[in-house]
């Protein structure tokens, strides 16, 4: 059982919570994630380890309120506790070393994984710029933590209510346009955006990484579910991943799969919902 030390509201869909996790808090690196059940009978389901303190021995986790599962998560409160959380699992993302100007790129609650990375990346002495796009003003997250952790923020909104008006792929092609030279682009995000970074990175043979969501089961290479297509080969991503290559990476494919239990996954959150409301729904 692993308790929530720490609660926060980030906005109305997305949560933080710090748990006591002190063995994973210990080996957790940026890129790497958890998969927790909240109780015996919950799905696995993966989470990115958006922050950890050694010292303390707690991990941080960002989740967007989707399903299910994300429901039930979001209904516990500090104090109490989870089932199970099971990890450092995956590759910690890996840059190259003489890399020295990153762009590193958030879409939506991508940026709870986009943010360790700029974090870890700013501390080694690494020049990062950070955009992070959102729908509107209202779901902006992390902003303070980012300016912390780079050496510039630029915040888009869909609709121009904060920040620059425009997706991150416009910020990024003017960053470009202003003659800044990146060395490698890191982008986390809903699969278009990270589709289309990498139209705009391969005009310019810039590196990408994206770090890929399919769907996660054991998280430890057996069951295949999270396969994906990078470089015409399989790949597991719980394994193998989730960063890889982004101009490898078949966008597509990854989409279509993702796909498949979405009646399921609709029924699941309406009986959640009717489990919250006592089955008036
Ligand atoms: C490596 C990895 C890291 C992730 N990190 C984060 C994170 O830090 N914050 C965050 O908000 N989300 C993250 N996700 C996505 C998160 O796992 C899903 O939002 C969550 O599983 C939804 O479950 P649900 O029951 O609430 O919703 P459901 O209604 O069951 O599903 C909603 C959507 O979530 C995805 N999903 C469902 N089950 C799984 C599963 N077992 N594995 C992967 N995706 C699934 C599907 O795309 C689905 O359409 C990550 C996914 C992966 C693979
Ligand atoms: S989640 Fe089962 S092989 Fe990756």
């Amino acid at each position: 059982m692993f308790q929530i030390i720490r609660k926060e509201v980030l906005n109305p869909s997305v949560t933080l919570m710090e748990f006591d996790a002190p063995y994973i808090a210990r080996k957790a690196k940026a890129g790497q994630f958890v998969i927790f059940r909240v109780d015996e009978f919950g799905e696995r389901i993966p989470l990115t380890i958006s922050d950890y303190d050694r010292e303390k021995g707690t991990i941080t986790l960002i989740f967007q309120i989707v399903g299910r599962s994300t429901q039930k998560l979001n209904a516990l409160n500090q104090g109490d506790y989870i089932q199970d959380l099971v990890g450092p699992l995956g590759m910690p993302t890996e840059i190259p070393e003489d890399a020295q100007r990153i762009c590193v790129i958030g879409g939506g609650v991508g940026c709870a994984i986009a943010y360790p990375q700029a974090k870890q990346l700013f501390q080694q002495g690494k020049q990062v710029d950070a955009i992070a796009g959102f729908r509107n003003k209202e779901i902006v997250i992390l902003e303070n933590e980012f300016r912390a952790n780079c050496s510039d923020l630029t915040i888009c909104t869909d609709d121009g209510s904060y920040g620059i008006k425009g997706f991150v792929t416009n910020a990024l092609q003017e960053k470009i346009d202003s003659g800044i030279h990146y060395d490698c682009v890191i982008a986390i995000g809903p699969i278009p955006m990270m589709k289309f970074v990498c139209v705009v990175t391969k005009k310019y043979n810039i590196k990408t990484l994206v770090s890929l969501n399919p769907i996660m089961v054991d998280g430890t290479g057996m069951c295949g579910g999270c396969r994906v297509k990078v470089g015409g080969k399989i790949r597991y991503a719980c394994v193998e991943g989730p960063d890889f290559d982004g101009h490898e990476v078949d966008f597509d494919e990854l989409m279509h799969r993702n796909a498949v239990f979405a009646e399921r996954e609709k029924e699941c959150r309406m009986m959640a919902l009717a489990d919250q409301t006592g089955g008036e729904n």
